[in-house]
């Protein structure tokens, strides 16, 4: 199964018009959230827009030579969690360019919810990501109708806010940075 460009697409239109509630991941992906190899990695997606109650985590690579096809790795992740710890004996990859997480139907994992960003394994001993780069999403996930709707107003209002030009995450002129920018602004959002 191959990395599903429209599918990303989507979730990027959607977090940027705040149409709908959405699963969104925001760690890892981009190339300011990298994970390190054999070594300890989180997942943190947007449990609070949500609109599932949990589902499969899958690891892949564009390039299948590092990953034929999509490896699930976690069967049943609750959403409420908000954010994951990977440890090692969970997967374990190569070092390389293009992977993506997955969040998918727990009963048809090519079902994708979500895709992260492409990120980068990087070698072991490679230091992690900067602490003021990394979202977290702390807090209950309530699921309430009227929380979900608000939460994504201000994730957009944020990230219009960033677009233009107010921070310096927001500084990037590559088309990619304002999905990037949009990301981290819900990312603050969630401390
Ligand atoms: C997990 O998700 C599936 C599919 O959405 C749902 O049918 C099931 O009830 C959920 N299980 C739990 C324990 O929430
Ligand atoms: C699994 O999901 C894919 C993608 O949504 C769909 O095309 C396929 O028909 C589904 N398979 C089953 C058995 O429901």
């Amino acid at each position: 199964m191959k990395f599903s460009a429209p599918a990303f697409s989507a979730t990027l239109f959607a977090l940027a018009s705040g149409v709908t509630a959405q699963l969104t991941i925001l760690s890892p992906g981009g190339p300011d959230l990298w994970w390190v190899a054999q070594s300890d990695n989180d997942i943190t997606w947007t449990c609070k827009t949500s609109p599932y109650t949990n589902f499969t985590v899958l690891i892949a690579n564009s390039d299948p030579t590092v990953l034929v096809q999509p490896q699930a790795f976690i069967a049943q992740q609750n959403n409420f969690d908000c954010s994951e710890l990977i440890t090692k004996d969970r997967v374990n990859m190569p070092p390389a360019t293009g992977y993506t997480i997955q969040l998918a139907d727990p009963f048809n994992e090519t079902n994708v919810y979500a895709t992260s960003q492409p990120f980068e394994i990087k070698p072991l001993g490679s230091v992690y990501p900067a602490s003021s780069a990394t979202p977290t999403a702390t807090g209950s996930a309530t699921g309430s109708a009227s929380g979900s709707a608000t939460e994504t107003k201000a994730g957009a209002a944020a990230a219009s806010s960033s677009a233009s030009g107010s921070n310096g995450a927001a500084g990037l002129v590559a088309p990619g940075s304002l999905a990037a920018a949009a990301i981290a602004a819900l990312g603050l959002m969630f401390a």
